[in-house]
């Protein structure tokens, strides 16, 4: 495809959210971040988002919420302040010229709450990201994307590539598990969000580091039951000193049949993993009706972000099933 032709073609990119399957936090940096290893997970619960080239500045960006999101009184900003206008931003001073992202016309339909530690702002920043690159210079490698990418968020480099990886450093030192049968889990995030910053101020200092080895193995060659066995969060005690109603999901799903429950990333949304499709649906079903004011939904795992879509289908409005 030539630049030219991709231009003017409203092109749909998808965007997943994460689950962090393994998160320790080491030690705090000089820079203020800390050093993690996370087992990071992308998911079929996605953003949708429309882009488009116009023949002249200024950049549009709007956001169409999914009917859970509205319900639950999201707030994603619509303009600056979206990490989708940080990563266009971002991409116009790495060229020297705002070129495409000045005259970029952007819709997100948006279904991944936010403050959840899903990572939906993130995967719509590395979205865009992948877009302006395939208009403007398709032989800028994923590894320079990357590195911009960190500047965005530490969880930004993840999703340009995506699938389910080990990330080290900030977040942005990653390697590609291979994993063949996918895994089913139930996402569930109460109303009450939580704000990264505040967790990881809450996070105590003394702490005896565990290594993530055994977690890739199981994802390489282990089971559900496996993996849910070596599930752990080091941020979860934290965030649950925030929003207590983490606490209740623990206890929701610890009622359910599942092989594994915890936090994702700095929370609030929190996760079970289960042994198949059926189950993860009929836990879907059950945390529905006993969190009635809650985000739930189930999703399985992602093997790699299909990059973007040239097409012009336009996306359905946001469904409750990620399957
Ligand atoms: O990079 P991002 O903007 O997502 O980080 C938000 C905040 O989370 C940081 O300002 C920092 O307080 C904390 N953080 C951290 N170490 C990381 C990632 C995030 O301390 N590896």
């Amino acid at each position: 495809m030539t630049t030219t032709g991709i231009h003017h073609r409203l092109v749909l990119a998808r965007a997943p959210a994460k689950l962090n399957l393994f998160l320790e936090v080491k030690d705090k940096r000089p820079d203020g971040y800390h050093e993690i290893e996370s087992v990071i997970v992308a998911v079929s619960l996605q953003d949708t988002i429309a882009f488009q080239v116009h023949d002249a500045p200024p950049r549009k960006l709007d956001v169409v919420r999914s009917a859970p999101l509205r319900a639950a009184g999201s707030q994603i900003p619509n303009g600056q302040g979206n990490l989708i206008w940080s990563a266009l931003d971002r991409w116009g001073q790495f060229r020297g010229t705002q070129g495409s992202a000045d005259r970029a016309s952007v819709t997100l339909f948006k279904r991944i709450p936010e403050q959840a530690g899903l990572g939906g702002g993130s995967s719509d920043a590395a979205a865009a990201l992948r877009w302006v690159r395939d208009v403007d210079a398709p032989d800028v490698s994923n590894e320079t994307l990357s590195g911009l990418a960190a500047h965005i968020g530490s969880d930004v480099p993840f999703f340009i590539r995506s699938g389910i990886s080990l990330c080290r450093g900030r977040g942005e030192i990653i390697e590609a598990l291979q994993r063949s049968k996918p895994l089913w889990f139930v996402v569930a995030k109460p109303p009450t969000g939580a704000s990264t910053p505040e967790v990881y101020r809450r996070l105590p200092a003394n702490r005896q580091p565990i290594s993530s080895r055994a977690m890739v193995e199981a994802i390489k060659h282990g089971t559900p039951q496996d993996v849910g066995k070596l599930m752990f969060n080091r941020l979860q005690s934290a965030a649950e000193s925030l929003v207590p109603e983490i606490r209740r999901a623990a206890a929701e799903f610890e009622r359910l049949r599942c092989c594994g429950h915890q936090l994702s990333g700095s929370g609030s949304a929190y996760f079970g993993l289960f042994v198949n499709r059926p189950d993860a649906h009929r836990a879907q079903q059950v945390l529905r009706a006993r969190l009635p004011t809650w985000f739930v939904c189930s999703c399985r795992s992602l093997a790699r972000v299909s990059s973007i879509d040239h097409t012009s289908t336009p996306p359905q409005e946001a469904g409750r099933d990620h399957h």
